[in-house]
C-alpha cells in the first residue's frame, strides 16, 4: 500500500486521478451551511451537494471532484479515544445525472489498486451491496462489476437497508450504496464464523470501511420515496482514516494529519513522549488538545465567522474551547501555548484552506479571547471565594457554607470542585451537601417553572416511560457495546422513543437481548435513587447521558441499583417494579450511524 507523508499528497492524488478524468475540481464548501438551517455544520461530503442531486444545474458541470471539511460534534465525549474527531475531511467524486454505476465502480477500483495510486493488494479489497427491499430491487448490477474487476464472489457481500442505504437525513436525497473494505488482517476472527465474519458485520477491527458510492436516485419525503429527476453518484472517502489505513497507522492521530499538532503541543507539555504513551489519561488529553484545536481553528477560520457564543455554532465552538483549556491543565500545557499552536495548524492546512492563512489573525485572536474570558470566570469566582474565606478565618469557622459554594457557582459559573480545592488550601472544609441540597431546590424550581409553562410533561405514564428510557439505554450499551449512546429521546404518555449511536441495524437476537434485559431488570424491583454530586465525581463513577456540560458544575443523576446512572432531571418512578410490561415495537435507521427505537410498556 502507498505510504502517505501528508494529507495533501492523498488530496492531489484523488483529485489529479478524477480530473484526469473529466472531473472539475471544485472548492471546499463552508463549514457553516448557509442554506440548511437544520444542521449548525457541514456533516459529509455531500451536504452542500443537495440542491443539485435533487436537480439544480451545477456552473461547474456534471462531473466534479473536491475534498470537503466537516465538522461532526455529537460526539464530543467521545472525543479521546482512537477513532472519534469533531474534525474531518472527506475526498467525493461526484456525478450529477452523469456517469452511474459502471464508471463509478471501475474508477473507484482503478484508484484504490493502481501502483501509481493506492496500490492496495486487490485481495485484500471487499466490497458490500444493497440487499433489495419492497421497492428497490437487490443490486446485482454492481455485484457483476465488482465480479468483473477481479473481486472475488465471497468479497461482495449482499446487506439490506441498514448497511447499504444511504440518506443524509429523514428526508431528502438517498439511495443504494456499494461499500469499500480493507480487509486488515486476512483471516477469520477467531470469535466470528463465516457468516459474521463479513465487512458491516465483523465486531473486531477485521474490515475497514474506506470509500462509499451512493447511487443517489431517490427522494424521500413524508417517508415516500420517489425515484429523482437523473441519476447521481455520490461517493465519500474519509482522508484521515484511509490514510491510518494506508500507513498501517495504529489510530488517526498516528498519521501525518496530527503529527505536526501532537509534536507541538508534547513539546509544549510537562511529560516526555514515552509517558504520554504508556499513560491512557495522559495520552487521552493530548488527543482532546489536539482534535479539538483542528476543528476550532477550522470553525473559526471558515467563512461562517462563527465565534464563541452561547448558542447554536458558537456555543459548540466555546464547548471545545473550553473543554480543550481544561485538559491543557492534565498535561502541563500552559493553556496560551494551546492557543499558540493554532498556529502550526494553519500552516499545515493553509494551502489547502487559503482561509485559515486569510483568517490567522480572527483565528488566534478568537481563540486568545475565549480563552481569556473562561480564565477571568474562573479569576472572578477566586476573588469571591477569598473574600468569604477570610470573612471565615475571622469568624474562626471551617467550613464554608453551601450557599456561598452555591453562589459562585451560580453567579460566576465557577465550578464546585474548584472551590472544594482552593478552600483546602486554607485548611477549610466545603459543606457539599447543603451545596446538593441548594442546587436540588434550585433545579426542582426551574424544573416546576417549564412544567407550568408546559414544557415538561410529568405525567405518571411518561414518568414510567422516562425510567424505561434509562433502562433501555443501559441494555442497549450491554448488548451492543459502550458506543451505543443517546443521540435523542422523545417520550409521549403512549410510547418511547429513543436515539442511539450504532453503525448497523440491529439483529432480531440483539433485539430480543435488549428486551430481555430490561424485562429482567423490571422483573427485579429495582429502587431508583436521586442524588446530585458534582460532574466530574458522577462522570468518574460512570455516569452516561446527555447534560448541559456546564464546566464541572454539579449536576442532577438518577441511579437504577447496579444497572444504571443517567444525568437527567427526571422524574422518575421510585421502583422498577411500577413500569410494567416493557416491548420494543420498531427498530430503524434514524440517519447516519444513528438508529431508533420505539418501545411500549403494557
Ligand atoms: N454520502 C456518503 C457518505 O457520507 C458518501 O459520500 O458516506
Amino acid at each position: 500500500m502507498k505510504h502517505i507523508d501528508s494529507p495533501g499528497q492523498l488530496r492531489t492524488s484523488y483529485l489529479d486521478f478524477f480530473a484526469a478524468r473529466g472531473h472539475a475540481v471544485i472548492p471546499s464548501a463552508s463549514l457553516v451551511p448557509d442554506r440548511d438551517p437544520s444542521v449548525l455544520f457541514t456533516t459529509a461530503g455531500m451536504h452542500p451537494l443537495v440542491p443539485y442531486f435533487l436537480g439544480a444545474e451545477h456552473p461547474a458541470g456534471t462531473r466534479l471532484v473536491d475534498y470537503q471539511k466537516c465538522v461532526r460534534t455529537n460526539d464530543i465525549e467521545e472525543v479521546g479515544d482512537p477513532t472519534h474527531l469533531t474534525f474531518f475531511e472527506m475526498l467525493g467524486n461526484w456525478s450529477l445525472g452523469d456517469y452511474f454505476k459502471q464508471d463509478s465502480i471501475r474508477w473507484s477500483h482503478e484508484f484504490l489498486v493502481r501502483e501509481d495510486c493506492l496500490a492496495i493488494d486487490p485481495d485484500r479489497l471487499w466490497v458490500t451491496v444493497f440487499a433489495g427491499n419492497d421497492s428497490v430491487p437487490r443490486d446485482e448490477e454492481s455485484a457483476a462489476l465488482w465480479r468483473s474487476l477481479g473481486i472475488a464472489q465471497d468479497h461482495i457481500v449482499f446487506l439490506p437497508e441498514e448497511h447499504n442505504w444511504w440518506a443524509a437525513g429523514p428526508e431528502g436525497p438517498c439511495g443504494p450504496d456499494t461499500e469499500i473494505f480493507v480487509d486488515l488482517t486476512g483471516t477469520r476472527c477467531p470469535d466470528e464464523d463465516a457468516a459474521t465474519c463479513l465487512p458491516g458485520l465483523c465486531g473486531n477491527a477485521r474490515f475497514f470501511e474506506i470509500w462509499n458510492n451512493v447511487f443517489m436516485t431517490f427522494d424521500r419525503r413524508d417517508g415516500v420515496i420517489r425515484p429523482l429527476p437523473r441519476r447521481n453518484v455520490d461517493t465519500g472517502m474519509g482522508l484521515e482514516r484511509t490514510i491510518a489505513v494506508l500507513n498501517g497507522a495504529a489510530t488517526v492521530y498516528e498519521t501525518p494529519c496530527f503529527a505536526p499538532i501532537i509534536d507541538a503541543l508534547v513539546g509544549k507539555g510537562a511529560y516526555p513522549p514515552e509517558e504520554i504513551r504508556s499513560d491512557a489519561k495522559l495520552t487521552r488529553a493530548l488527543r482532546i488538545l489536539s482534535d479539538h484545536l483542528r476543528t476550532s481553528v477550522f470553525i473559526l477560520g471558515d467563512r461562517g465567522q462563527v465565534s464563541p457564543g452561547n448558542q447554536g455554532a458558537g456555543y459548540v465552538l466555546r464547548r471545545l474551547i473550553r473543554r480543550a483549556v481544561r485538559y491543557t491543565q492534565h498535561l502541563g500545557v500552559k493553556a496560551s501555548d494551546w492557543v499558540a499552536t493554532a498556529d502550526v495548524v494553519v500552516d499545515m492546512y493553509g494551502e489547502a484552506y487559503p482561509e485559515l492563512v486569510e483568517n490567522r489573525g480572527r483565528i488566534l485572536a478568537e481563540l486568545a479571547k475565549e480563552q481569556e474570558r473562561f480564565a477571568q470566570t474562573i479569576e472572578r469566582g477566586t476573588a469571591r471565594l477569598s473574600h468569604a474565606l477570610a470573612e471565615l478565618r475571622q469568624s474562626g469557622g471551617d467550613t464554608l457554607p453551601g450557599d456561598v459554594a452555591f453562589q459562585l457557582y451560580d453567579t460566576f459559573g465557577f465550578p464546585l470542585e474548584f472551590t472544594v480545592e482552593i478552600a483546602a488550601e486554607s485548611g477549610v472544609g466545603v459543606d457539599t451537601d447543603a451545596y446538593r441540597r441548594q442546587f436540588a431546590l434550585h433545579q426542582e424550581r426551574s424544573r416546576s417553572q417549564a412544567a407550568k409553562s408546559g414544557l415538561a410533561d410529568d405525567s405518571e405514564e411518561s414518568t414510567r416511560y422516562h425510567t424505561a428510557t434509562h433502562l433501555l439505554h443501559a441494555a442497549l450499551r450491554e448488548v451492543l457495546g459502550p458506543h451505543a449512546l443517546q443521540k435523542g429521546s422523545n417520550i409521549t404518555k403512549d410510547r418511547l422513543r429513543f436515539d442511539f449511536s450504532h453503525p448497523t441495524a440491529m439483529t432480531p437476537e440483539e433485539i430480543r437481548r435488549v428486551e430481555d434485559l430490561v424485562r429482567s431488570w423490571i422483573g427485579e424491583r429495582i429502587e431508583v435513587t436521586h442524588s446530585v454530586m458534582p460532574q466530574a465525581e458522577a462522570r468518574s463513577e460512570g455516569a452516561i447521558g446527555v447534560f448541559d456540560e456546564k464546566y464541572d458544575g454539579t449536576v442532577s443523576v438518577y441511579r437504577i441499583g447496579e444497572r444504571s446512572l443517567e444525568f437527567c432531571g427526571g422524574p422518575h418512578v421510585r421502583n422498577t417494579g411500577e413500569l410494567g410490561h416493557f416491548r420494543i415495537v420498531k427498530e430503524q435507521s434514524s440517519g447516519a450511524g444513528v438508529r431508533r427505537i420505539r418501545a411500549v410498556l403494557a
